[in-house]
């Protein structure tokens, strides 16, 4: 097939992680016989240094021509003012609600071989499956803000603010998401004390009715931090409001042992996507070698999948992830110093995953 696919590579080590999932989807299409044509575009701190704005409508006009986006990761100490009216988290806020992707895909599956790289007990991570849905477009991320005086004192407010369609349309994509997995869906809230879940909550129990086939329930946000430490083999689906998956899906990294495993898959009602690792920037390791791509490259996988149609290709991307692991391969934030373990860069990693697709 030929694709068109926008690469945002964004700052700190967005370039060099996004190159070695684009190292893997060139191998990828050599092998099945595709043709991936990629345009690349300015967001975040590079976007602001370059034309003032951390979303240029140059990038959003790629966007919008091509099939999928990858994205590497924004921000950075240089634009970190946090007076400043212009911000590189808004380049990634920005295209998410441009592109209307409601729906953040975050899977949390714990390789066999890396039972030993969580900080908690293998016994508990082990066989970990879960799927956390966050909501993308709405919620405390997108409502009214601001700040004002009273009397002396300086205040300031952020709104979590959500439609009821805007809640149905998430919770139905967890279920449909639920029925071809394990048939378990938990939505997430605080409605023992905001106004906004328990809209949510009733929302998500009419959306649940039409799903008799699931096994469904409510849990608190608190609760749902405790379990996902104490039980989270027992999850399969999960889904929950913006700030809530943010904050959760950071936490819930710390299973698969890193925030360099965890990819993610932006999508809305078609098969546009926005494909990105749910770390950060990390400016502190830019250009040194030594950032995981793995999470960019599952991103990838996650692309060929949900964008493009090829299941085939992203199973490959992620048996050779799974078997560079399998062989000890381990880039720093993943590797425990055991003797089977071989320490490797960036870029190795990228290879390695590339030359394992194939065979
Ligand atoms: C994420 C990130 C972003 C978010 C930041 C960089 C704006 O933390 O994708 O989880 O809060 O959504
Ligand atoms: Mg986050």
């Amino acid at each position: 097939m030929q694709a068109k696919l926008a690469v945002l590579a964004g700052d700190g080590i967005g370039p060099e992680i996004v190159q070695q999932a684009l190292k893997v989807l060139d191998r990828v299409a050599q092998v099945f016989g595709h043709q991936f044509e990629t345009e690349d575009g300015l967001i975040g701190g590079i976007a602001i240094d370059a034309k003032g704005i951390a979303l240029p409508d140059e990038t959003v006009e790629i966007c919008h021509r091509s099939d999928a986006v990858l994205l590497g990761a924004v921000g950075g100490p240089k634009w970190d003012n946090p007076r400043a009216a212009v911000r590189p988290e808004q380049g990634l806020l920005g295209i998410r609600k441009e592109l209307d992707l409601f729906a953040n895909v975050r899977p949390v599956k714990v390789s066999p071989y890396l039972l030993h790289a969580s900080p908690l007990r293998p016994d508990v991570v082990a066989g970990v499956d879960l799927v956390v849905v966050r909501e993308l477009t709405s919620g405390i991320y997108f409502g009214k803000r601001g700040r004002y005086l009273e009397g002396e004192e300086e205040r300031a407010f952020d709104t979590m603010d959500y439609a009821r369609s805007e809640v149905e349309r998430v919770v139905r994509f967890a279920c449909e998401m639920a029925a071809k997995r394990r048939k378990q869906v938990a939505s997430v809230d605080k409605a023992n004390v905001l106004e906004v879940s328990r809209l949510w909550r009733e929302a998500a129990t009419d959306v649940f009715s039409a799903y008799p086939a699931l096994q469904s329930e409510h849990i608190l946000v608190d609760a749902c931090a405790m379990f996902l430490v104490r039980r989270p083999a027992t999850f399969d689906v999960l889904v929950m409001g913006n700030l809530f998956g943010d904050v959760l899906t950071d936490e819930a990294s710390m299973i698969a042992g890193s925030m360099g495993m965890l990819p993610s898959a932006s999508l809305g009602a078609g098969t546009v996507g926005l494909y990105e690792p749910i770390h950060g920037s990390a400016p502190k390791y830019a250009g040194l070698d030594v950032a995981n791509p793995l999470a960019t490259i599952l991103s990838g996988a996650m692309m060929l999948r949900h964008s493009l149609g090829l299941e085939k290709e992203a199973t490959a991307v992620e048996a050779a992830v799974d078997k560079v692991l399998a062989e000890g391969y381990r880039t720093r934030d993943i590797h425990s110093g055991a003797p089977e373990e071989t320490k490797v860069g960036t870029a190795a990693m990228g290879d390695l995953v590339a030359e394992r697709i194939g065979y």
